[in-house]
């Protein structure tokens, strides 16, 4: 079987090299020649532990390619997978204009039989259209068939996850293409789920709405905690040994970011709306997340009244640990308010520098460490609980801060530990540690 992926993001990309990698021949198709040449070249566009090491060895043992040539692309391929994206439009719903594009170029170059495998996330009935729109524009000698097999991978465990996911989801309405894209992924030794297309389509914004709900819900009770006195952190594990809640995906914060889940989120509730339905719970989720993300700069102005002037630290960037990715981040959003307030801002972040560099520019500093970014100021903000920033000791932020204040959005510390130091620790869920003198002369 030979098998293109077109659209080299995150979902492609990823996909491609881990077909190679269970041994089928892959062609990873882009429009865009600059990252093609630098794919050819073995070096991955995307940020992603393990990608660049994998990708290597599969272009080495023959069995991964890269092409911008759309001919040489479809012309022979018997699986073609569509990951391009599908970004978010001012309304919310998704833009499907790169998938149709896809969808066009397949039927131009296809000319015997093809399962098209839609891979990207698509409102519910978008594999029908597309699969109407091959049949209108395709080569009569042309059998082409659409697939939806959703993607569920997380950036920062992409590859672990193509490799130990809990079910591949396959909706088809051709048992014969369902039949042959469950072989190809027979390697993986991943449970599939066989079910129509449009089921597939909606597994997939089902459970980033469920995900979603979970994270909303637990930063709800975390701000409940703090009211009350209980720790979020034991209320979560506690809840968490239910085997009917489990416990994942209940770590509190300042709330959900990435590429997905806010996108995501909005375009169902788009859809769900299109069709006079008003998803109430879906809303109430968004509506809190967006409110999490601005707890700490809210903490921080209960706290000092003004930030004006106040030289503030920001520790991560990114959306979470181990990816670049800061779209849809809370430390941006956050730092948005800051700059607006006047506040003088500091940030670093271990991998994900140069994207902020090329959203915030000259309105913040750029600090080359953690310890660096805290030299001189008063309040620190934790955005993003890398390994590196949950190993400093409290003793680093005494040493380099002045009267630090921490407010910590991810819960690095133990309180306990926050207790032993002159300083005031605050994170979500928990009680605040208070300690540092000059803030009790301010507290009255
Ligand atoms: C998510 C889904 O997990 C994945 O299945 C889907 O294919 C794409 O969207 P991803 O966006 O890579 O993956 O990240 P994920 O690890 O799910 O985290 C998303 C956001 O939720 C992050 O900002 C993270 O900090 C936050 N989160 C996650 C929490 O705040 N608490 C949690 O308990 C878990």
């Amino acid at each position: 079987m030979k098998i293109t992926v077109t659209g080299t993001g995150y979902v492609g990309l990823v996909t491609g090299v881990c077909l190679a990698e269970i041994g089928h021949d892959v062609i990873c198709y882009d429009i865009d020649e600059p990252k093609v040449q630098m794919m050819k070249q073995g070096i991955s566009p995307i940020y992603e532990p393990g990608l660049d090491e994998l990708m290597r060895k599969n272009m080495e043992q023959g069995r991964l390619f890269f092409t911008a040539d759309e001919e040489m692309a479809y012309g022979q391929a018997d699986i073609i997978y569509i990951a391009v994206g599908t970004p978010e439009k001012e309304d919310g719903s998704a833009d499907l204009t790169y998938v149709e594009e896809a969808a066009l170029a397949i039927s131009r170059y296809v000319r015997k039989r093809a399962i098209v495998v839609i891979k990207s996330t698509v409102p519910v009935g978008t594999n029908d259209r597309i699969q109407r729109m091959i049949h209108e524009h395709k080569a009569a000698e042309a059998d082409i068939t659409v697939v939806s097999n959703p993607e569920f991978l997380r950036e920062g465990s992409a590859i672990y996850d193509m490799f130990h996911g809990d079910r591949i989801v396959i909706g088809a309405n051709d048992p014969e293409a369902a039949t042959v894209i469950a072989d190809i992924n027979k390697p993986f030794g991943i449970p599939i789920i066989h079910t129509d297309i449009r089921s597939a389509e909606m597994i997939k914004y089902a459970a980033n709405a469920f995900l979603a709900t979970k994270i909303s819900f637990i930063n709800e009770i975390a701000n409940i905690c703090e009211k009350v006195g209980a720790n979020i952190d034991d209320v979560a594990y506690g809840i968490g040994q239910d085997h009917r809640i489990g416990p994942h995906f209940l770590k509190a914060g300042i709330g959900y970011g990435g590429s997905c889940f806010p996108k995501d989120t909005k375009a169902l509730v788009q859809l769900a709306g299109n069709l006079q339905y008003q998803f109430d719970l879906l809303e109430a989720v968004i509506h809190v997340n967006n409110k999490q993300q601005l707890l700490l700069y809210t903490k921080a102005k209960e706290l000092f009244g003004s930030l004006a002037g106040k030289k503030v630290a920001v520790l991560g960037l990114s959306f979470k640990p181990n990816t670049d990715d800061i779209r849809e981040a809370a430390s941006l959003v956050f730092i948005h308010r800051l700059l607006a307030d006047q506040a003088q801002v500091t940030v670093y972040d271990p991998i994900a520098m140069e994207k902020a560099k090329a959203i915030l520019g000259d309105q913040v500093v750029y600090a080359s460490s953690a310890a660096e970014a805290l030299c001189g100021q008063e309040i620190a903000f934790i955005a993003t609980e890398w390994e590196e920033i949950k190993a400093l000791p409290f003793s680093l932020y005494v040493e380099k801060m002045k009267d630090p204040v921490i407010f910590d959005g991810r819960n690095c510390y133990d309180i306990k530990e926050a207790e032993r130091f002159p300083l005031t620790y605050i994170s979500i869920g928990r009680r605040p540690i208070v300690q540092a003198p000059s803030m009790e002369g301010s507290r009255g």
